[in-house]
């Protein structure tokens, strides 16, 4: 069963407007049709991402149409530094077919696999010709939960760790990787400890340039924290308009964490009422998209963003998206238009997705009471759950959070542990 690329991989919907109609394609049903069905379903959502994609088309018309003047565009794409020395591009971008993305982005080109994918034998060819050392490639593992996304053989340790990473450089048909990253955290402290020795061990003998977590919140990062001997990088997480985990922007500050946001515009797909005013409201005022303001929101707290562009069939149709997201680095937002869009967050979030066990059992419990879950598009089954994205996400915490609902779903979701609450887990597992 191929994975669905659930970091970058989803509604991004402005990226894909045209294929709005989101027929599914072929015999890789998930890997394939997912960005299809996950691209139609905001079209069927709120009027206000029709006028988004409405926008976005026209943009992208626009600058096709005048040009954008000299694509000097590696110069375009600022960096920030890393702990361990040397940078990370401003902007990663997710999918399958990298070569206009290569040519817009320039050198330095920042792509974003990971092993759950699959589809490293597929890009490899690509970075091969446009050359290995002006590609910046992120690449991970997996641990933890869940599904696809788990590794085959639990409890992970440092050599099963060891074998995924010459696995997914092989796939990638390279020595070494320019950032690694571990893709959840592990069922326990002990299993990520050890595959961070596995991650330090990549680092020191050239395997990888730099080392990073993904979907660790404030208290798995502390964790760590107290046993790596080499820096803790990177933390790649669920960072957007609606979903800012404020604790975890402070430790990374304090660390000196680059932080990396994925699924950034995923709020746009869901019902939550407080979004759509916030954002258009900038998006107005600087004559710029919905996407650039969601984008952008990152850039202006030196977030790197993660984009993405699937168009399987023709992937050039990418390259007027590419422009777009690349213009995110010429806006500037004010305080005040910062702490308008903070706002947006409500109460304590954290940046860890639902692929945990226990945001999996809490979806259970969510989905018995009879609230709106959403199945992954493409996927047969409703579990492991999205956690994101849900166009009836704001529905399904109201139906939670019901009085005779309310005992069995603090059972389930409020446990304290690992960082979590009733408060953070909920809102996650009804997908919003
Ligand atoms: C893999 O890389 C080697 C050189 O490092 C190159 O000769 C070969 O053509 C590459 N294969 C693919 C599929 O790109
Ligand atoms: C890691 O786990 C594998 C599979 O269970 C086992 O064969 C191997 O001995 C373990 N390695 C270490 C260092 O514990
Ligand atoms: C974790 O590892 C430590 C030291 O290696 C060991 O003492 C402890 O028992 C382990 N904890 C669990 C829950 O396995
Ligand atoms: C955001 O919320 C804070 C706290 O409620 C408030 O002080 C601040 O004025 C709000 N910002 C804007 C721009 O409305």
């Amino acid at each position: 069963m191929k994975p669905l690329n659930r970091d970058s991989m989803e509604l991004e919907a402005p990226h894909d407007a045209d294929e709005a109609g989101g027929v599914p394609s072929d015999k890789s049903p998930l890997y394939s049709s997912e960005g299809g069905a996950a691209r139609a379903r905001p079209l069927h959502g709120s009027g206000w991402l029709r006028v988004l994609l409405a926008f976005t088309a026209l943009l992208a018309l626009t600058l096709v149409f005048h040009g954008s003047g000299s694509r000097d565009s590696a110069a375009r794409i600022p960096t920030r530094p890393l702990l361990g020395g040397g940078t990370i591009p401003m902007m990663m971008m997710g999918g399958d077919d990298f070569v206009e993305w290569f040519k817009a982005a320039g050198a330095g080109a920042a792509i974003q696999n990971f092993y759950s994918y699959g589809n490293g034998p597929h890009i490899a060819p690509q970075v091969h010709a446009f050359g290995r050392e002006k590609v910046f490639i992120s690449t991970g593992i997996p641990c933890g939960c869940c599904g696809y996304d788990a590794p085959k053989i639990q409890p992970m340790n440092s050599s099963l760790a060891m074998g995924y990473i010459d696995d997914v450089l092989r796939q990638l048909n390279t020595t070494y990787a320019d950032l690694l990253l571990l893709h959840h955290r592990c069922h326990t402290a002990n299993e990520t400890a050890s595959v961070w020795r596995a991650f330090e061990a990549a680092k020191r003998s050239g395997k990888a340039r730099h080392i990073g977590v993904s979907n660790f919140n404030a208290h798995d990062l502390a964790t760590l924290l107290s046993v790596a001997v080499e820096p803790v990088e990177v933390l790649e997480a669920h960072f957007g308009v609606g979903v800012m985990d404020f604790e975890v922007l402070e430790l990374a500050r304090k660390s000196g964490i680059q932080l990396v946001g994925f699924a950034s515009l995923s709020m746009a797909g869901t019902d939550l009422p407080t979004l759509a005013p916030a954002v258009s409201k900038v998006a107005a005022s600087h004559g710029i998209t919905n996407t650039q303001v969601m984008y952008a929101y990152l850039y202006n707290r030196d977030i790197v963003v993660l984009s993405s562009c699937f168009h399987k069939e023709d992937p050039s149709r990418c390259a007027s998206y590419y422009e777009v997201d690349l213009a995110v680095f010429d806006i500037r937002l004010s305080a005040e238009e910062m702490s308008e869009l903070d706002n947006v967050t409500l109460g304590r979030r954290t940046c860890t997705d639902c692929f945990t066990d226990q945001c999996q059992e809490c979806a259970k419990i969510i989905h018995q009471l009879g609230c709106p879950l959403l199945k992954a598009p493409g996927q047969p089954t409703l579990f492991p759950v999205w956690g994101r994205g849900n166009k009836q996400g704001t529905q399904c915490v109201a139906c939670a959070s019901l009085p005779q609902h309310r005992d069995d779903v603090i059972m389930a979701c409020g446990s304290t542990l690992g960082g979590e609450s009733f408060e953070t887990m909920v809102p996650k597992a009804c997908g919003i």
